[in-house]
């Protein structure tokens, strides 16, 4: 059968085993031979034991585990050509060219160069002795899919990133116990989520937790935002309103593009209200425990899909991510959605909110 290696790389998310079940189960169902790459790039860099059979019972009691069993990492020797090389020649040594990479967008950046290097790494392989040229003609093309594993839902051309939905439920349980604390004592808490660059889970956690201010870098707020928002809450208290909750996404930055901390923010809640205010920072919590039923299915659908794309793949086909567009598993090129996902950076480094958020599209 061919053979067919699945990595998680970068970031953990929940979800990634049931993606990386999947994908080795559709495998073998397919008749091909699986492989684990365990540890990310690094694992398949450095090769020997990293890169292990994979068989139906090994991805056993899997699904409902957070993170990922086959180890992540980020990795350096992988963004050089000398560690490309030493890859490339572990998965011709064991006749893989299908690769399944569940990663966020620099991970799947890194598996598009790979592909693209693929032939020239091979040529230098043989030139050296290290394959042979009929390992060089057999293997000639590496086929690769990728799937968005992250739970900053940062990434153009899904809807939904795996982990997202999982880390949504972590925060908005943490919100539930800080507020009946919160109201016992009338104070003003000021959470910090996750998200990277981007400000989902701070907005969906804020819409699902009624919270009453949020900042979020998508949306950086004019520069009276202090008087704005201690305005906003001292009416809710005069309302009888016995707490306030504040997200503040940790990238969140003011039109300046300098960032808006946790700290500041309860500064001009303590210095113009007088509150008491704590800060919870959530941190890897949000990024641990078992996945929800949603990212376990999107891990199940994905993972299946991209095997099926490995295997209808031709010479010609450039590498898909699976995504989820609506309710459907579709394919878009992978490069597209790097593209797009460099765009958004570009257009919020330049201060362009809207174009950021028009770019980055549903998600
Ligand atoms: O990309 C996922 C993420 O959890 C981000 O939300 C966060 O900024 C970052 O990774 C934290 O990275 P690390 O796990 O290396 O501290």
């Amino acid at each position: 059968g061919k053979g067919l290696a699945v990595l998680t790389s970068g970031g953990d998310s929940q979800g990634m085993n049931a993606a990386v079940r999947a994908v080795v189960r559709m495998g073998i169902y397919l008749g091909c031979k699986v492989y684990f790459i365990r540890e990310g790039y690094q694992g398949m860099v450095d090769g020997g034991d990293n890169i292990q059979d994979a068989n139906w019972a090994s991805v056993s009691s899997i699904i409902h585990r957070g993170g990922t069993v086959i180890g992540s990492a980020r990795c350096a020797d992988f963004r050089k050509r000398e560690g490309r090389l030493k890859a490339a020649y572990n998965l011709v040594n064991r006749g893989i060219t299908n690769l399944v990479v569940i990663g966020g967008d620099g991970s799947l950046t890194g598996a598009n160069l790979f592909r693209l290097e693929w032939s020239s790494l091979l040529d230098e392989l043989a030139q050296n002795g290290k394959i042979t040229p009929e390992q060089k003609q057999k293997y000639g093309v590496l086929h690769i899919a990728g799937m968005v594993g992250s739970i900053d839902n940062d990434f153009c051309g899904t809807d939904m990133t795996i982990g997202t939905d999982s880390a949504l439920h972590r925060i908005i349980e943490a919100i539930d116990a800080i507020v009946s604390t919160a109201y016992s004592h009338q104070r003003t808490f000021i959470m910090e989520v996750m998200g990277r660059h981007c400000g989902y889970l701070a907005l969906v956690a804020g819409l699902c937790s009624e919270a009453d201010y949020i900042f979020i870098p998508e949306s950086p707020p004019k520069a009276d935002w202090p008087q704005r928002l201690t305005q906003q809450m001292s009416q809710e208290r005069s309302a009888g309103q016995r707490l306030n909750i504040i997200i503040v996404a940790e990238g969140a930055i003011d039109r300046d593009g300098k960032p808006i901390t946790a700290e500041d923010v309860k500064k001009v809640v303590v210095e113009k209200l007088q509150q008491d205010t704590r800060i919870t920072v959530l941190g890897h919590v949000q990024r641990g425990g078992n996945p929800s039923a949603f990212d376990r299915v999107l891990g199940c659908r994905m993972g299946a899909e991209a095997v099926l794309a490995l295997m209808e793949a031709t010479p010609d086909s450039v590498p898909c991510v699976v995504s989820l567009d609506g309710n459907q598993a579709i394919r878009v090129p992978l490069m597209e959605c790097v593209e797009r996902t460099k765009a958004v950076a570009q257009a919020m480094a330049e201060k362009n909110w809207e174009l950021a958020v028009k770019l980055r599209g549903t998600s």
